[in-house]
């Protein structure tokens, strides 16, 4: 590697404002991070800035179920946020929404720029309308029967039974997921980027290197099939950027969100007076790196750079892909407890584990990961902690009592030391290709080795020798350097471990560079555990709160509907699992909506002679008068849930999207409370 400082951006993908982190967000954001810390630890200049996505349709319906605005809502998950990213130890300089002025105005250079040079054409199109909630239909808030397959209640773009795509318009029976209404065709005008003037360009960027070869080879298919115009425009009403010189047509989210990238930047660069055209200039020796999940490939690879192109402006040095994170091998699942979101994960757990266990499974695929908690564990306990950290546990006690906390002048075997810095560029090399399970499988391989010096000198025995503390603090002077090589190239992956670690040392042990000099002569400080063995019981504890974090919003489908391919709707079960679920008939004997929380009834439930208090997501759906004395159906032996507001002692079964369009279950006349449903 040249000694050439570097300039270079990273960012990952804007995560949407209306859903809370969960851990296969986590893993983009940790993969992103390691690779910026990994550079700024070589000595290049490096920025991670990104922001939420808080444009769209979902944004817009949340905030109408929740009876506020779409910015006091977005403002809230962006503290969220922001603090989940901070306690992860995610090292972003910027953070921002898609909702700033910055944007805005960033957007809007890249639209006139595109007009200006005649990529953008307006055309009338029609498309599937609701006249109840009057508004367009996006394809996810179409549900109808598949085309190919007769499969009922799949979506208006994509059938999850055959896998078929086909148009909204192609669905037997299409209904609005929203009002529950059929449809109407309705014509409007809508604004379209002629994709295919960019091909070529394209095709010459794609020659760059910029994309993994998995990932060319799909585009390449891309170009094969032809590129199609890409609608940019959606009517009214939108939560978004209004399109200049329109009073009814909004950018597209996906438009804005990439833009995202460019504006989040630019915030960065006037706080920090840092010059933004240096970045963005076509022929600028910046370098941009988007790390990406594989499902949005199309979006960074066709229409961003198209747009960049047609802007005049750079385009990106590459687009890294990922795969999807699995948890024991499945999709994550909330009915198992496995779909855990980051703060339920801090709540129990150290935030170097997980980056410990994501960086030794990251290779520069586009793979799967799968986070296995078993092996998780395992690992984590045997190398971080039983091999790293152990390291400087074992030496650090006899520097302390023996020697004053003083290392030795010199190094008993300085080849040895030299022979764990000559692995620096290999390993640098690895971090650089994203290669990060090389790396760590590199680095435990030296510990291990640092180790096997120690158990051989054995200090605890030659310091009961006479004559022989110098050889000691020798050894231990060796042994502390071996562990200052071993964190220092963990850096990028253990930034809270590394934190104490540069405590114990008296120094900021980030720049791979000052290994050059191995610590000599000089007073550490007294030694603290740095990171301790992950206790099992936490993690069962994490799964236990996962599924109990979510039930009330899965139960009623409260969820904001923007990550619908998360949920596990397709999870089979077998007839004996279904019928462990007692459900019963229950009478509605009392309802009081609960202050402190947004969405939660507290509904009191006679199920023959036994009460029960249930807390409910029903809030914007009902009016608790209302409720008194109706009948309903309740799943009677759900294990006891603590809510802040007391006991939740069941779940009552509730249809549809969300918020005010939430139907309650109702038996016919002459079922009676504590009746069996079967
Ligand atoms: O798929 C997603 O979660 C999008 N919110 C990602 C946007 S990335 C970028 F283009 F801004
Ligand atoms: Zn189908």
């Amino acid at each position: 590697m040249s000694d050439k400082k570097r300039q270079i951006l990273v960012t990952s993908a804007l995560p949407y404002a209306n859903g809370a982190i969960h851990l296969g967000h986590m893993l983009e954001y940790i993969q992103t991070d390691i690779w910026a810390r990994f550079q700024r630890a070589q000595g290049h200049e490096c920025y991670f800035a990104w922001a939420d996505d808080a444009h769209g349709t979902p944004v817009m319906l949340w905030a109408r179920s929740e009876g506020k605005s779409p910015e006091e809502l977005i403002d809230m998950m962006n503290e969220e946020h922001k603090t989940d990213f901070r306690d992860f130890g995610v090292s972003f300089d910027n953070y921002s929404s898609t909702h700033s002025e910055y944007n805005r105005e960033q957007v809007e250079k890249i639209y006139h720029r595109l007009d200006e040079a005649g990529y953008i054409e307006r055309r009338n199109i029609k498309q599937l309308y609701d006249e109840k909630e009057g508004m367009f239909l996006p394809d996810r808030f179409i549900r109808g029967t598949c085309p190919k397959c007769g499969s009922e209640d799949q979506y208006g773009d994509s059938c999850e039974s055959c896998g078929s795509t086909y148009a909204p318009t192609d669905l037997i029976n299409p209904r609005s997921a929203i009002s529950g209404n059929a449809p109407v065709l309705r014509e409007s005008e809508h604004y379209f980027v002629r994709l295919s003037d960019f091909e070529q360009r394209l095709k010459d960027w794609m020659g760059s290197g910029a994309l993994q070869p998995e990932i060319a080879n799909k585009m390449q298919e891309w170009f094969t099939d032809g590129l199609r115009d890409w609608d940019i425009s959606r009517d009214a009403p939108y939560f978004g950027f209004l399109i200049p010189g329109t009073e009814d047509k909004y950018f597209y989210v996906w438009v804005d969100a990439p833009v995202g990238y460019v504006a989040s930047f630019r915030e960065l660069c006037e706080r920090e007076g840092l010059d933004f055209d240096a970045w963005w200039e076509p022929g600028s020796t910046a370098e941009v790196y988007h790390f990406i999940g594989k499902d949005i490939v199309y979006f960074h690879t066709l229409f961003w750079p198209a747009m960049l192109m047609g802007a005049r402006m750079r385009t990106p040095t590459a687009v890294y892909a990922h795969g999807f994170l699995t948890v024991g091998g499945a999709k994550m699942s909330k009915s198992r407890g496995t779909f855990i979101r980051a703060r339920t994960y801090l709540d129990h757990l150290h935030p170097d584990y997980l980056r410990y266990y994501f960086a030794a499974k990251l290779g520069p695929g586009t793979g799967d990961i799968d986070l296995n908690l078993e092996d998780f564990v395992a690992r984590v306990n045997s190398d971080v902690v039983g091999k790293v950290v152990n390291i400087a546990s074992r030496c650090a006690g006899f520097i302390q009592r023996n020697f004053d906390g003083m290392l030795a002048q010199q190094l008993p075997q300085p080849e040895l030391y030299d022979s764990f810095i000559e692995q620096r560029q290999t390993i640098a090399a690895d971090f650089e290709g994203r290669n990060y399970q090389s790396a760590v499988r590199r680095i435990m391989a030296l510990a291990d080795e640092a180790n096997r010096y120690i158990d051989n000198e054995k200090p605890w025995q030659q310091i009961k020798q006479e004559g022989m503390e110098a050889h000691v603090q020798a050894v231990c002077t060796q042994g502390i350097n071996l562990f200052r090589v071993l964190i220092t190239y963990l850096a990028p992956i253990l930034p809270f471990t590394l934190h104490k670690a540069g405590e114990f040392l008296g120094r900021d042990l980030q720049q791979w560079q000052a290994l050059d000099q191995a610590l000599l002569g000089v007073k550490i400080n007294t030694f603290q555990p740095l990171l301790t063995r992950i206790d099992p019981v936490k993690i069962k504890a994490m799964i236990e709160d996962s599924k109990e974090s979510l039930q009330p919003a899965t139960a009623t489908g409260n969820e904001p509907a923007s990550q619908p391919a998360e949920e596990d709707l397709t999870d089979e079960i077998t007839i004996e699992e279904f019928l462990k679920v007692d459900l019963r008939i229950a009478l509605i004997t009392a309802a009081e909506a609960v202050p402190e929380a947004d969405k939660l009834l507290k509904l009191s439930l006679d199920i023959g002679g036994e009460s029960r208090t249930v807390f409910a997501g029903i809030k914007s759906a009902y009016d608790p008068a209302e409720l008194v004395g109706r009948h309903t159906v309740m799943v009677a032996n759900l294990k006891p849930r603590k809510m802040r507001f007391g006991t939740s002692e069941g779940m009552v079964l509730a249809a549809g999207p969300g918020g005010s369009d939430l139907f309650l279950l109702q038996p016919d006349e002459g079922a009676t409370p504590g009746m069996r449903v079967t």
